[in-house]
């Protein structure tokens, strides 16, 4: 199979999906739900705001437009809780027991999504930093910079949360490793388990070269948490808001079997495109050098992140 495009509705396509299709789901999906709606990506494109902030330029730096979550209104967060305890309901079935879910969130929203997963059915297993230091966050009052100057409204964003959260098991792990190929994370190596910080970057711009999403996530971090979600290196992995089908392109990569499903048209066409471009670079992060060398590769990791801390202070 490889990896198939679907243009859909992902919770009306979920509802009619054979029961235990999916072995693993990777997926970055719409915090506010309107952001990637007509409307909301013309005022980005005319530099209108809308939901979408245009921040800004920084330090010389000219930053990228970003949903401003802090304001949806009571209603939009309650369609947004219903939103995510739907597509988790449509989706548990759709999945093997033991099946993982890597889920992107934002600090601002994150309990939601996360509660609407919990409330659905699916366990809880633990939560992903990916380190990436955008230009997020940390400006000083909008119109009143030189009054306030030692004043910031929010942090500058340093990480980025992903869920990660299972299907229930059936017996013990071992059990349903057996049966499903699932229920536990690969290893990357014998001494070195799958970590919960993963150093990472901006997406590169050769990759934004390929697919102009808004929202393009980097191959160097996809393909670390597309190798970590099959256990066994077996098996299908589904992502429900593919946009321009980055996971599908690091599943590509992998040599795994993948399925995106993606509402609008253009990106699904755009997605069409970019995977096998996006599949076919070369990215230095992975494979880890944990991969080839076990017991070193934890060590490695971590000297990045004390590199990473000292770049932060
Ligand atoms: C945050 S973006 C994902 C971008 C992706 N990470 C990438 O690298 O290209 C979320 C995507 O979900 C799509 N989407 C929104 N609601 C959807 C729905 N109900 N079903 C399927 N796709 C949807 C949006 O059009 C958008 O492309």
């Amino acid at each position: 199979m490889a990896y198939e495009l679907i243009q859909s509705d992902c919770i009306s396509w979920l509802r009619q999906c054979a029961p235990n299709t999916f072995h693993a789901v990777i997926t970055d999906p719409p915090f506010a739900l309107k952001e990637f709606e007509d409307a909301e990506l013309e005022k980005r494109a005319n530099g209108k705001g809308g939901v979408w902030r245009i921040p800004p330029s920084f330090d010389g730096h000219q930053r990228a437009p970003s949903p401003r979550f802090t304001i949806l209104s009571r209603e939009e967060i309650q369609e947004l809780k219903t939103f995510f305890f739907h597509f988790a309901q449509a989706l548990l079935p759709a999945l093997v027991p033991g099946a993982h879910l890597f889920i992107a969130a934002s600090t601002q929203l994150s309990y939601l999504v996360f509660n609407a997963l919990d409330a659905a059915g699916f366990e809880r297993r633990g939560e992903i930093v990916r380190l990436v230091r955008t230009l997020r966050g940390g400006d000083r009052p909008k119109n009143a910079e030189a009054e306030f100057p030692l004043v910031c409204v929010t942090p500058r964003s340093c990480w980025e949360p992903w869920g990660l959260f299972r299907k229930p098991l059936e017996g013990r792990v071992q059990d349903n490793l057996r049966c499903w190929k699932t229920g536990g994370l690969r290893r990357l190596s014998e001494g070195t388990p799958f970590l919960d910080v993963i150093p990472s970057e901006r997406t590169p711009a050769r990759e934004r070269a390929i697919a102009a999403h808004p929202s393009l996530k980097p191959q160097s971090f996809l393909r670390q948490l597309a190798y970590a979600a099959l256990p066994l290196g077996e098996g299908t992995i589904l992502d429900p808001f593919c946009g321009s089908g980055s996971t599908l392109a690091a599943c590509e990569a992998l040599g795994y079997d993948s399925v995106g499903l993606e509402r609008r048209a253009d990106y699904v066409q755009m997605a069409q495109e970019a995977i096998p471009k996006l599949a076919a670079l070369v990215v230095p992060a992975f494979p880890p050098p944990s991969a080839c060398v076990p017991a070193e590769g934890e060590i490695a990791q971590l000297a990045f992140l004390l590199e990473q801390r000292e770049t932060y202070k």
